[in-house]
This record gives C-alpha cells, structure tokens and sequence, in this order.
C-alpha cells in the first residue's frame, strides 16, 4: 500500500488504476509486490508482444546499452538502418520516419498527408482534410484527439484542429457523402481495420475495398493506424495483409518493439519522400535501444511459422471464449479479440479477474484480450478457466 500511496501524491491523477503493484514478470507471468502471480491476457495493451523478460529481447536492449544508447538525430546509427530495412522488406513500404508512441506515428501521418497536398495542389486549394471514422481512436496529442472519433475524449480540451471530418464505419452512402461533400478538399482517409479503443470492432472488407476505391479515384491517401492491430496481432504482420490492401501510409506502435516506447510512420512510393529536411523531427525518435528491441521482435514475428501459430491460438482462443454462457459473442481477429456479454459488467469482471490472477483489458462494454503473441495453450487454458468461473 506505501507504493500506492507514495505514487498518488506524486503522480497526476490522469488515469483510474487498479490496486495493484506489478513488480516482475516472467515469460507471460506478471508478478506483483506481494509475489502474487497473474496470467497475463492484456500485455500492457498489446505492448509486451513477446511477453515479459523475453530472453533475445533483453539480450538485444541490454547489448545496445552496453554499446551506444542515443545519438541525436543529427547523426546515423546502424540499428536504426537495420531496423527500418527489415520493416520496408516485410510491408512493402519505401521509408520509416520513427518517433515514440502511437499519438506520434499517426502526428507524422497527419502532417505527411497535409504537406503531401500542399505540395502537389498548393496552399490556395486548401487540400488538407482528414476523413476519419466515428468511434475511431488515434491519440491524445491534439491532433489526434482531433483525428480521434469519439465525443468522450473531447472534453474539455477545445478547441480542436480544424480539417477532420467523420464518417461512420463500415457506411458506404456516409463515405461516398462526405467525399462528394468537400470534393477536392480531402487529402487523406484515416482508419484502423478494427477499432480496439472503439470495443473490437472490425472494418467490413466492402467499406475498406469502397475507401480504397474512392480515394484511389480523388488521389486521396489512405492511411492505417495499425497502432494496435499491427506487428503480428492478427496473425499477419500487418492486418491491411488480411484485408489485401496496401494503404498509402501505415502507422506502428505498441508491440512493434516488444516494450520499449516506439512510434512507426511507414510510407510508401507516394509520399516516402514528403517529409523534407526541418519539417519534421523527434528528439528520441529512432532511440538504438527501441530499434534493438524492434529487430528482436521483427527476428521472432517474421520467423518461419510464427504468425500461424498467432493464427492457431487466436482460433483456440476465440473457440474457448464462445463456449463460456455469459458470452454473447467473440469479435476481432488473431489474437485481438472481444467478447459481448450478456449481462455481466465488463469493468466489474476485469476487477474480480485480477483478484483471481488474471489480467484482462476492457474495452468499451466488452471485455478485450491482447496476450502477448508467444502465449502458450496451457496459459491460455489457465486464463480462461478463471474467466469462466468468473462469468459464472
Ligand atoms: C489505434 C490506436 N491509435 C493510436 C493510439 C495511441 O497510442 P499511444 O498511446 O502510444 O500514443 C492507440 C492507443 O491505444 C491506439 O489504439
């Protein structure tokens, strides 16, 4: 309780915490002060890709401290380069700008997509609206909580960035509406292929085909904010590779460095070369100890049969969850799921959950599970026998 104590007085009060002190975590087993064990189905919000203390992932970080932990930007490094050309050779994209969160990936996303416009269409068009999707979540940045499609997390803050204009997912007639609406004033369509923020809910494959479509028509961007579901999540490193799309610009976050903070902005042919000299940068940007742990993630996901096996378990897993009564229904993909109950509160759940050892996410009414990509049956197994006695 001192921990709890002591952190309160000094912390600001931004965020509703649980009691509970993590201390140490051990493959997918987090560990409290009190030396309790909890099975872990949360990763620290799809961050912990390769769950705690991974063994390549802490040889990689702590060589790199050993070795040169930042240089400014002014400067290259070869782990940053190494870094970047694996995540080009596995997507598909030309060029990486690196920052440090998900708000700062899709920040640089923004910015691309406006100057892309200002450069090719000039000031006087006016070319610089984003389309986003209502529920959609991309930060807390100002710009992102503009881009962000949700009510909720505008209070307050006002006023916002002009340029963002909402569509309803999976709409058609709404998309096609707003784009005729400011016709030739639209530089870029953002969205996640399933909003985890938004309660687990997938983009239907027709409304993700209609926005490429549309914007493809209009030079319009596209751009993924693939901060939660990408880096393996849905069983292929990037989920626009489920939908078999290639969006313009891709952004990374979370798990892509296995717990180091990271923000990816990905490029392709386009706008790859958008981003001149001073008009964009990031102090931390590119850190050699993110890129470390970024190469021991890419070197594990990408390895022969490792995202089946995410494939495998997401299958297992959601097969599990369907069969617990409470459970109204499974949405998401790989191993991002979520389930609808049928009368329990997801908040309360999560709560008697941690009491029986098990971390869980919430997401909305649902209750959202993001363990990390290594996590075994028998873990799984583990989490949901408590989970099923929690749902009664
Ligand atoms: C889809 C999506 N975009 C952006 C963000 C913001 O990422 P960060 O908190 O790292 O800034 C999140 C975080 O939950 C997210 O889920």
């Amino acid at each position: 309780m001192d921990t709890i104590k002591e952190f309160n007085e000094h912390v600001m009060g931004s965020y509703g915490r649980y009691d509970l002190v993590l201390e140490k975590g051990t493959e997918r087993t987090a560990v409290d002060e009190n030396g309790k064990e909890y099975i872990d189905f949360g990763s620290g919000i799809g961050v912990n890709s390769l769950g705690f203390c991974n063994e390549a992932w802490v040889k990689a970080v702590c060589e790199q401290a050993n070795s040169i932990q930042h240089t400014s930007n002014y400067y290259y490094t070869k782990v940053q380069a190494d870094f970047a050309k694996k995540l080009c050779e596995s997507t598909g994209y030309e060029k990486i700008f690196f920052g440090n969160s998900g708000a700062e990936a899709n920040e640089c996303a923004i910015k691309i997509a406006r100057k892309y416009s200002f450069d090719k269409y000039g000031k006087e068009a006016e070319r610089n609206i984003i389309i986003t999707l209502v529920n959609s979540f991309h930060g807390r940045t100002m710009a992102t909580l503009s881009a962000t499609g949700q009510d909720v997390f505008h209070n307050y803050f006002f006023p916002f960035l002009p340029g963002f204009v909402n569509v309803k997912a999976n709409d058609i007639a709404d998309l096609k509406a707003k784009l005729t609406e400011y016709e030739g004033k639209v530089c870029a369509v953002m969205f996640e292929f399933i909003q985890g923020e938004g309660g687990v809910i997938p983009l239907e494959k027709a409304f993700v085909d209609a926005i490429f479509e549309e914007c493809g028509k209009r030079d319009i961007l596209t751009i993924a904010d693939e901060v939660q579901t990408g880096a393996g999540r849905t069983g292929k490193f990037l989920t626009s590779q489920n939908y078999g799309v290639q969006p313009d610009i891709t952004t990374l976050a979370k798990g892509v460095a296995g717990g180091v903070p990271i923000g990816i902005c990905m490029a392709g042919k386009k706008c790859c070369d958008t981003l001149t000299p001073g008009t964009h940068g990031s102090t931390f940007g590119g850190n050699p100890l993110a890129c470390a742990g970024g190469n021991a993630v890419l070197d594990t996901v990408l390895a022969e049969g490792f995202l089946d096996e995410v494939n495998k378990k997401g299958e297992y897993f959601r097969k599990k969850l369907a069969e617990i009564p409470e459970v109204e229904g499974v949405d998401g993909m790989g191993l991002m799921l979520g389930i609808r109950l049928k009368s329990k509160n997801a908040s309360e759940v999560c709560k008697a959950c941690l009491e029986n050892g098990l971390l869980i996410l919430t997401a909305k009414t649902k209750l959202r599970f993001l363990p990390p990509l290594n996590i075994s049956y028998a873990e799984i197994d583990k989490g949901i026998e408590i989970l099923t006695k929690i749902l009664g």
